[in-house]
């Protein structure tokens, strides 16, 4: 079973980037959190992060054919991005939304998801953590 985990834009600069809202972990960090996880589980993880929209469109619309679930941090994205809606919506994968910060407690912005509605649920606010309860959720899910 096979599980793609995408980080989408500015989150490769975790760990440098606003550290009081995201954390000092890095990517890597979080990449390495989640594999020692999926290792435990017994699923396979494919862990990528892209900055572009079109580009996470483009590997949600290829995942039907070999990931089970998707776990997604579409970053900014996930306040407005109707094309990553919409590519969720059309491959019907299960999809978990998960956020380092609880975005209902930034700025209003950042309350609205146009993810969330295509998802099976969303974590956010528990800093790393939020994407490996996001993996559990997904393995869950798939039993
Ligand atoms: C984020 C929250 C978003 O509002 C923000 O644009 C991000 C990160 C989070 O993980 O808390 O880039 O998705």
């Amino acid at each position: 079973m096979k599980i793609l985990v995408i980080h989408g834009p500015n989150l490769a600069l975790l760990g440098e980037r606003e550290v009081a809202v995201y954390g000092k972990f890095t990517l890597e960090d979080i990449n390495h959190s989640l594999e020692a996880l999926a290792k435990e589980k017994g699923v396979t993880l494919e862990c990528i992060q892209l900055d572009e929209e079109g580009k996470i469109v483009e590997k949600i619309g290829k995942a039907r054919k070999e990931f089970a679930a998707i776990v997604i941090n579409p970053g900014a994205y996930t306040h407005y991005s109707v094309a990553i809606r919409d590519a969720i919506a059309a491959v019907g994968i299960p999809t978990i939304e998960v956020h380092l910060s609880n975005i209902y407690a930034r700025e209003e912005f950042r309350h609205k998801s146009v993810i969330a509605p295509v998802s099976v649920g969303q974590i956010s606010g528990f800093g790393v953590n939020s994407y490996l309860l996001g993996l559990s959720a997904a393995v869950e899910l798939l039993k």
